[in-house]
């Protein structure tokens, strides 16, 4: 097969890396791809991810056989139907479905109508409104921008005051663009989070290996919250017990009520979960692969991605085997001083070859090529991953990885995969 990815971060990095081991790949192309991914793919410059027409006339061009997409932008926007228009196989929800992740209200209707077990909620358009009900459940409560938002569009409101200026800054000043003219007020809910990522065809579902984000900026979960600064895997509060309640009590339900409600959903599932005292939680849905989640889990699976992804589009998912490596991963996201807010961009990366000689595994996420010299280019720079026996191992050996690794400004959280460790 000619694969084609969509994306340039570190989770298309990591797709690649281990789309390109395929046996069922002969030929791998990512668009735009980034300068890590460009030792494995041919990238393909110049064109959008967010311009349907574009890409398909490129994958056409290219005679891609497969194309799986990366980012939740081009799914919303219809990239998996405009695809399959034109005869060309896509591993992905449909736009109609990719509305899992980019409208919170219809994700969280979708629950309720179903029995799906989320934080109690409520969906406003007029801040007024909005703000008595804030009034009348009080704080800690959570306030998200209905749409995509980057990962930003959420403030945990540990009072009163900082959840009445979110809703104006959302609703009234804009802060979110569109994506805040509907907000979802939501219970808050306690627990510790996890991520569990699933492959499904529309019918079946086949969870991925448990994995664990950290969110926040800085050590000890505090600071702003991020795209991800880095992940663990297998994440040992999702027990074999939680799993099982997960697939018999989100995905699933999940997938059927998809499939009922005439928006069947293929590709990757990622549901955000909260372990509360009631038992699992969604948190989230999203409609692609996690990032950094992928980084952690794409190395401890024991099948071949591409065979796995064409099983979910051609809806025979049911036949394929899918197993997990023994052992761990851990990545540890290496970021740009500044972030998430403002940060400059344009640093020469210096140890990248040192590093991946020595074995880590090296996913970039916002690097770019200048002059034969890779600088950064993106709040989040490298993902530093490492396998090992277990997740203290792996651990060790990603901070030695990032160690090897110099930018100017460059900084990583030091606990990644504490809570995990903290247990033993
Ligand atoms: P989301 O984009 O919906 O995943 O939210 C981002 C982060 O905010 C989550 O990973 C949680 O850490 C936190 N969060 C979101 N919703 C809730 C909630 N209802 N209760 C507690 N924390 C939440
Ligand atoms: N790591 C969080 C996300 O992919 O949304």
């Amino acid at each position: 097969m000619r694969i084609l990815v969509i994306g340039s971060g570190g989770r298309e990095h990591a797709l690649c890396w281990n789309l390109a081991q395929s046996e069922k790949c002969d030929k791998l192309f990512a668009l735009p791809g980034n300068p890590g991914i460009s030792e494995v793919a041919e990238c393909v410059d110049g064109v959008s991810v967010e311009d349907i027409d574009e890409i398909v006339a490129k994958a056409k061009s290219l005679e891609i056989n497969l194309v799986v997409v990366g980012p939740e932008v081009p799914l919303t926007l219809g990239l998996v139907d405009a695809l399959e228009g034109a005869g060309i196989k896509a591993f992905g929800p449909k736009k109609n479905a990719a509305v899992l992740e980019g409208s919170k209200a219809f994700s969280k209707e979708l629950m309720k109508k179903y029995n799906i077990p989320t934080a109690k909620y409520e969906v406003f358009t007029d801040a007024e409104l909005a703000k008595e009900y804030v009034k009348k459940e009080g704080a800690p409560i959570v306030i998200k921008a209905d749409g995509l938002a980057a990962g930003k569009g959420v403030i945990v409101a540990k009072e009163l005051s900082e959840a009445l200026n979110a809703i104006d800054s959302m609703m009234k000043d804009g802060a979110f663009g569109k994506a805040g003219a509907s907000v979802v007020i939501e219970e808050f809910m306690e627990g510790e989070e996890a991520s569990l990522l699933a492959f499904t065809d529309g019918e079946t579902i086949v969870p991925m290996i448990p994995s664990q984000d950290h969110k926040r900026v800085f050590d000890n979960d505090e600071g702003p919250n991020t795209g991800g600064m880095g992940t663990y895997a297998p994440a040992p509060v999702m027990t074999m017990e939680r799993i099982k309640e997960a697939e018999e009590k989100i995905l699933k339900p999940t997938i059927a009520a998809m499939k009922k409600e005439g928006r069947t959903y293929k590709g990757c599932l990622y549901a955000g979960l909260m372990v509360t005292e009631d038992g699992l939680k969604v948190v989230e849905f999203n409609a692609r692969f996690g990032d950094p989640e992928t980084q952690v889990v794409l190395p401890l699976l024991d099948g071949d991605l591409a065979e796995i992804m064409l099983s979910c589009v051609d809806e025979n998912l049911k036949n394929v085997k899918v197993e997990w490596k023994k052992g761990a991963a851990v990545c540890v996201v290496m970021a740009s001083k500044g972030y998430p807010g403002a940060y400059e961009k344009g640093k020469e990366i210096f140890g990248l070859a040192e590093a991946k000689n020595k074995g880590h595994l090296i996913f970039h996420a916002g690097t770019k090529k200048v002059e034969n010299k890779i600088v950064t280019n993106g709040g989040r720079v490298l993902n530093v991953t490492d396998t090992g026996a277990d997740i203290r191992e792996a651990r060790n050996k990603a901070y030695e990885g990032v160690s090897l690794i110099k930018f100017k400004g460059a900084f990583t959280r030091s606990d990644i995969a504490h809570r995990a460790l903290e247990r033993k």
